[in-house]
């Protein structure tokens, strides 16, 4: 009696256990999820994300990652998608490890939606991490592929963002096709916000720095001028030092008092072009 009942809670454990590992973590080489098959989806071994097909419009399909924890049903936070702009049928479509080690994407059974154009002389698996990357693995431990490396509009904790990644916002709340906002390092390694429209195209952070510069160069020169006393000469301080005292500097003052009018806050109390054109003739001439 007592072993027949401890028979029965061993393979109910047993079983348990299968059941668990059968919601794999892993894709081995040769074998697919069908886009088909709800329950095709690998889960990270302490369950926070799934990897699988999400529904992203009428019979359209991603291949994405999410937090699956709590549940969601279809209404999932999305942590990364492999084909936001181009989603599959719902019928037929597969995510393949092929034995050669390329991981495809199969739009209903025949074209190639995404892939990771990668190959391996050994054996490969696609596994789901519990920190959420999804990594292509050789039985050598070569990392073929990993979806860290490729964000799409979010970054994962202990997810670099490099040079070569960038962020992209999503078109919307319900849109998962890529939007306009960008996270991303320029080419002279400052991380940026920027804003790439159909039509225009700006950074929106960190602030645009020349227009600040501007700003505080035109208010230190305005100040030193008007703390000037007439004995004093104010300009020393703001002509360049290399030009070691060699200039006029009747004419330098007349030239800074132009550019500080060219640059008024109050439109009105700018010179006008001509008569820019007008001072800067009687400067020159007056030599
Ligand atoms: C998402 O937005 C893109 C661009 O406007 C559009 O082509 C696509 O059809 C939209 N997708 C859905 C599912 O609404
Ligand atoms: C999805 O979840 C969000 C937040 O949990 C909720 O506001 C929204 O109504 C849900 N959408 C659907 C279609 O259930």
């Amino acid at each position: 009696m007592d072993t027949h009942f401890f028979l029965i809670v061993f393979s109910l454990i047993l079983s348990s256990l299968f059941l668990s590992s059968a919601t794999n973590s892993a894709l081995r080489g040769g074998s697919y999820l069908s886009v088909e098959n709800p329950n095709d989806l690998l889960v990270s071994p302490r369950g926070d994300f799934s990897a699988g097909f999400y529904p992203v419009g009428d019979n359209a399909y991603c291949f994405a990652l999410w937090f699956s924890k709590p549940s969601c049903n279809n209404n999932c936070t999305v942590v990364w998608m492999a084909n936001r702009n181009f989603p599959v049928n719902g019928k037929r479509s597969e995510l393949l490890l092929l034995e050669t080690g390329n991981l495809i994407l199969a739009d209903a059974g025949e074209a190639t939606a995404w892939s990771t154009d990668t190959i391996s002389r050994y054996p490969a698996e696609l596994r789901l991490h519990d920190t959420g990357n999804l990594v292509l693995q050789n039985i050598e431990g070569d990392v073929l592929w990993q979806s860290f490396d490729s964000p799409t509009d979010t970054l994962l904790p202990l997810q670099p963002l490099t040079k070569y990644t960038e962020l992209v916002s999503s078109r919307s709340h319900t849109n998962f096709s890529s939007g306009f906002y960008k996270l991303i390092f320029d080419d002279k390694n400052l991380l940026r916000l920027l804003y790439e429209g159909p039509e225009v195209s700006s950074v929106y952070w960190p602030y645009p720095c020349g227009e600040i510069e501007h700003e505080r160069l035109a208010t230190l020169v305005r100040d030193k001028k008007n703390k000037a006393n007439g004995a004093t000469p104010w300009i020393e301080e703001i002509i360049d030092p290399t030009l070691e005292g060699k200039y006029d500097q009747a004419k330098m003052e007349a030239l800074i008092s132009l550019a500080l009018q060219c640059v008024e806050e109050d439109k009105d109390a700018r010179p006008t072009m001509s008569r820019v054109v007008e001072m800067l003739l009687h400067l020159e001439n007056d030599d």
